[in-house]
Formats: C-alpha cells, sequence, structure tokens
C-alpha cells in the first residue's frame, strides 16, 4: 500500500525549458507524427512578436496549423464543446495550446473532447473521470504562472452556477511541454506580478500540503527561492532577461510541485472570487494569502521556518530582507505580502470591489472545494472560512 511520502511522477514524456525553445516546435510536432495541427491562443496573441515567430517557423517547416485564437481568460466551459466540433472537421491531429493557465487548461480538454467522441463535458467534470488519453498536446507558456504545462488539471468557470470546477486526470498531461522564457517577455507588467503571485503561491501550498513527498518539496522550495527572488525585477523590467528566466524555471518548478503535491486553502478561498466576480487568479490568491497562511501556521512553524529561510537566501535581486540561521516562522507571511505590495498586487478584499454581504455564500462555495481542502495542513468548516474572509477584507 502506498504512504502519503511515496512519490508517483508523471509528467509530460518531455519538457523542454530555455531561451530560444520556441523555435523547436515545428520539431516537435512532427515528431510526434502530426501534419494538421491546430494552434489554439487568445485574441490578443497573434498581435505580439512570439506570435509572428512561431507562425514563421511553421511555414518554414510546411506545417499549416487550423488557428483558434478566441480563447479568453477563464474560457466558459460551453466553448469547448463547439471548437472540439472545429477541430474534427478541420481533421487535427494534435494541439499546440499557446497562452496562459486559461488557454492550455483549455487545449488539455480539448484535446480530450476532440478525439473522445463518446465523451460529454459532463462525464469528465472531476476526479479521474477521463477514460483515456486525447489528441497529442504540446503546450507553451507566454505567462510564468500556472504550472498547468506541466499539471494534470483544467480549471473551468462554470457560468449558470457561478463556480469554477477542476476537471483532474493523468490523461490531462500534455505530451510536451516548451518553456521559453523568452515568450514571457512581452506580458504586461500587472500580468507578469498576478501571475508570477500565483506560481509562488503554488510553491508555498504544495509545500505545506498533507499530500506533499520528499521530492516536492525539494521542488517547492527550490520554487520558491526562483520566484519570490526574482519576481519583483520581472515586474519592474520586463526585458530583464536574467530575472525573466528564473521566475519561468521556478513557475515549472511549482508546477510539478503541485502536481504531486496539490494545492490547498488559498486556492479553495480564491476560486470563488473568481467564479462570481471574475477576479484574476493570482489577484484571488494574493488578497486570501495572508489570512489562510495565519490561519495554517499554528503546529506547522517548522514548515514555514523552512519557506522563510528558502525566500533568505536568494542573492543578487533586492528581496532580501535579512540573512538568519534562524528566521521566525511568521516572517514568511511578511514576506509574501511585502512582494505583493512591492508589484502592485491587492492584498485585501476590500480592495476588489466584492460586496462584504457575499461572504457567507463564497464561504458555502469555498468549502465545497474538498479536493483542495484535502491538501491543506488544518481542517476548515465554514465558519473558520467565513472568519477568515472577513479577517482579509
Ligand atoms: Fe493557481
Amino acid at each position: 500500500m502506498m504512504s502519503k511520502k511515496d512519490i508517483v511522477f508523471n509528467y509530460p514524456s518531455k519538457v523542454v525549458f530555455g531561451e530560444g525553445k520556441a523555435k523547436e516546435l515545428p520539431h516537435r510536432i512532427l515528431e510526434l507524427g502530426a501534419k494538421r495541427p491546430a494552434l489554439i491562443t487568445g485574441p490578443t496573441m497573434p498581435k505580439t512578436q512570439a506570435f509572428s515567430q512561431i507562425k514563421s517557423l511553421l511555414e518554414a517547416a510546411g506545417i499549416e496549423p487550423f488557428l483558434f485564437n478566441g480563447v479568453e481568460p477563464e474560457p466558459p466551459i460551453e466553448l469547448l464543446q463547439e471548437v472540439s466540433d472545429l477541430i474534427k472537421k478541420e481533421r487535427c491531429d494534435a494541439l499546440i495550446g499557446l497562452g496562459g493557465g486559461s488557454t492550455m487548461d483549455f487545449t488539455k480538454v480539448l484535446g480530450v473532447l476532440a478525439e473522445l467522441g463518446d465523451v460529454t463535458l459532463d462525464q469528465i467534470v472531476g476526479i479521474n473521470k477521463i477514460p483515456r488519453k486525447g489528441l497529442p498536446v504540446i503546450l507553451m507558456p507566454t505567462t510564468a504562472g500556472s504550472g498547468s504545462e506541466v499539471s494534470p488539471v483544467a480549471i473551468f468557470t462554470f457560468k449558470e452556477e457561478n463556480v469554477k470546477k477542476g476537471i483532474v486526470s493523468p490523461h490531462l498531461v500534455c505530451d510536451v511541454a516548451i518553456v521559453d522564457p523568452v515568450l514571457t517577455w512581452e506580458l504586461p507588467r500587472h500580468i507578469t506580478a498576478s501571475t508570477g503571485m500565483d506560481a509562488l503561491v503554488h510553491a508555498i501550498e504544495s509545500f505545506i500540503s498533507i499530500n506533499a513527498n520528499p521530492l516536492s518539496k525539494e521542488l517547492s522550495l527550490s520554487a520558491t527561492k526562483k520566484i519570490y527572488g526574482f519576481l519583483k525585477r520581472a515586474v519592474h523590467d520586463g526585458k530583464d532577461r536574467e530575472a525573466r528566466y528564473n521566475v519561468a524555471l521556478g513557475s515549472l518548478l511549482a508546477g510539478m510541485a503541485f502536481s504531486m503535491a496539490g494545492t490547498a486553502a488559498v486556492h479553495a478561498l480564491a476560486y470563488p472570487l473568481g467564479g462570481e466576480f471574475h477576479i484574476p487568479h493570482g489577484v484571488a490568491n494574493t488578497v486570501m494569502l495572508r489570512h489562510v497562511l495565519e490561519y495554517n501556521m499554528p503546529g506547522n512553524e517548522k514548515l514555514y521556518r523552512e519557506m522563510a529561510e528558502a525566500m533568505t537566501v536568494v542573492g543578487g535581486n533586492g528581496n532580501v530582507s535579512c540573512q538568519s540561521d534562524s528566521v521566525e516562522p511568521f516572517r514568511v507571511i511578511d514576506f509574501v505580502i511585502e512582494l505583493a505590495e512591492a508589484i502592485d498586487v491587492p492584498t485585501q478584499l476590500r480592495d476588489l470591489e466584492i460586496p462584504k454581504d457575499a461572504i457567507p455564500r463564497m464561504a458555502e462555495a469555498a468549502f465545497k472545494e474538498k479536493r483542495l481542502l484535502g491538501n491543506n495542513p488544518k481542517r476548515l468548516s465554514v465558519d473558520d472560512i467565513r472568519i477568515i474572509y472577513e479577517k482579509a477584507w
């Protein structure tokens, strides 16, 4: 029987990381045996230099992809069925997801729907409901945040219920992840900031998760050092190559960590802010961060101390507050809030113009996130959650 500390390592067959690695896309498509891929992206992507470069690369290799560029942030789940029909009609044999977390999540599930004709969306929402693998999928993140390029998770907004729900399955893990930090160079400052905070939350939550294992913990710590150490620089100067490189690598490491250990109560309490009020995911996480971390700290001081120490050993980045053999555990909370403030990501619910009377129903919604709350190092009742929301106001 497996114990919580057993390590199950389930990742894409190939993870290609490095500056300029986007150039390998045509080679990776041919390697998968694909001839007619679909390129799935968002509406603003075709205006970027990164997109033009990828398009020329494909043209030079004689690959003519079917383009769908209608994936908005937090796409409605209904769009999947529509695009899946298009993909089938165009007889596409692989998918390339180029964009942030929403685009990559969309592409992963699209691959399943387009290939498995007998499967409907209703049947696959939840954990381990996808019967088999879909079309081959290549993911190319243009943000350093979601970790979707390595994770078995996809999150969607269900408009009628105003909630976000997850689809989790090993069959959602993509075939090839191409993580090229150059693709993040054109990101606007506020998106670098909020997606970077999401990545940092992945590192922290996977580290304190009750399902962490020795490998995921190393990945979480390493991710923390890179993201915490370089995010401020990446936000202040989007062309700072060293910072972009390290934040992209940190985000990848954090994605690998939470793919094993999961995320926890910060994400659970953030989802209702996205589901009902459409607050960007990284911002929603950041406003919940301080008070969830405070709630979780008693009994977990050792983990907090390790995290805080990881944030003080980074060099050359201007973020380091102190250098000490023994950092007080609560300092981890100060460190992350100071960072969020320095890069202008809101840290309090009141900054988001959400009516205070929404708290009871947000607490009910967050309490239903059993998958995430089950990873949290402390139990939470509906009342505990309501109190955290009130403190986070
Ligand atoms: Fe996240």
